[in-house]
């Protein structure tokens, strides 16, 4: 039995591409992991804000000298550390805006990386602080980038591998719903995607 987070990020709800896959990978690991829960963080309806100078002053202020204000600044950061903290297996849905990850999710990832917190940096350069545990990533997209000449722009990918691994979490998979855009793909692009989910 695990205990599953379920990040959203894309606004569509139902129509949502990138949730149907996560719901999809959620279900699957349910099916591996009988009893399991799952927790959605939906970040397109909570959403977290932009890095504003009242979030960094409290990033950066010691607890013990942190404000009501800092500390209310810092609730959204906490909360969000803590729900990593305590799932098992971490389900991220990915929408690809303009060939990146979309800024609802970058505010979350800017909230959830803090120095001396999820990362710190010793003699030997960055490390992550959180325990590693599983992530499945679930992207959807217009263009196809896991192969043919589109690979080259697949920023997303390597940047959220970075981020994670850059926080300790390194067990990273990813799966797509891609070719969205694409007359003769796009009506398969979901089947395909969900399809390709494999619980180990
Ligand atoms: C504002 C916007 C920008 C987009 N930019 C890209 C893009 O650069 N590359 C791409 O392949 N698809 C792009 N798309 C298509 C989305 O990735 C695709 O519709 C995806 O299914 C969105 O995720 P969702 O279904 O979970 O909302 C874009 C869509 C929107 C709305």
């Amino acid at each position: 039995m695990k205990k599953i987070l379920h990040i959203i990020s894309s606004p569509r709800g139902e129509a949502s591409m990138s949730i149907k896959l996560g719901n999809a990978i959620t279900e699957k690991i349910k099916a591996e992991y009988p009893g399991s829960t799952v927790k959605v963080h939906n970040l397109a309806t909570h959403r977290f804000p932009h890095l504003e100078e009242v979030h960094i002053a409290s990033f950066f202020t010691p607890e013990e000298h942190r404000t009501h204000r800092d500390l209310e600044a810092i609730r959204h950061s906490e909360e969000a550390i803590n729900e990593i903290k305590d799932a098992d297996i971490i389900v991220i849905g990915v929408p690809i805006y303009n060939f990146n990850i979309s800024s609802t999710l970058k505010a979350w990832l800017d909230h959830i990386v803090r120095r001396g917190v999820t990362f710190k940096y010793d003699e030997n350069g960055p490390q992550g602080l959180l325990d590693s545990k599983k992530v499945y990533l679930a992207l959807s997209s217009g263009g196809i980038f896991s192969e043919g000449p589109m690979t080259g722009l697949d920023f997303s990918v390597p940047y959220l591998r970075h981020m994670l691994a850059f926080i300790g979490l390194t067990d990273v998979t990813v799966y797509r719903v891609e070719g969205l855009s694409i007359p003769g793909i796009q009506d398969t692009a979901l089947e395909k995607g969900i399809n390709s989910v494999v619980i180990a």
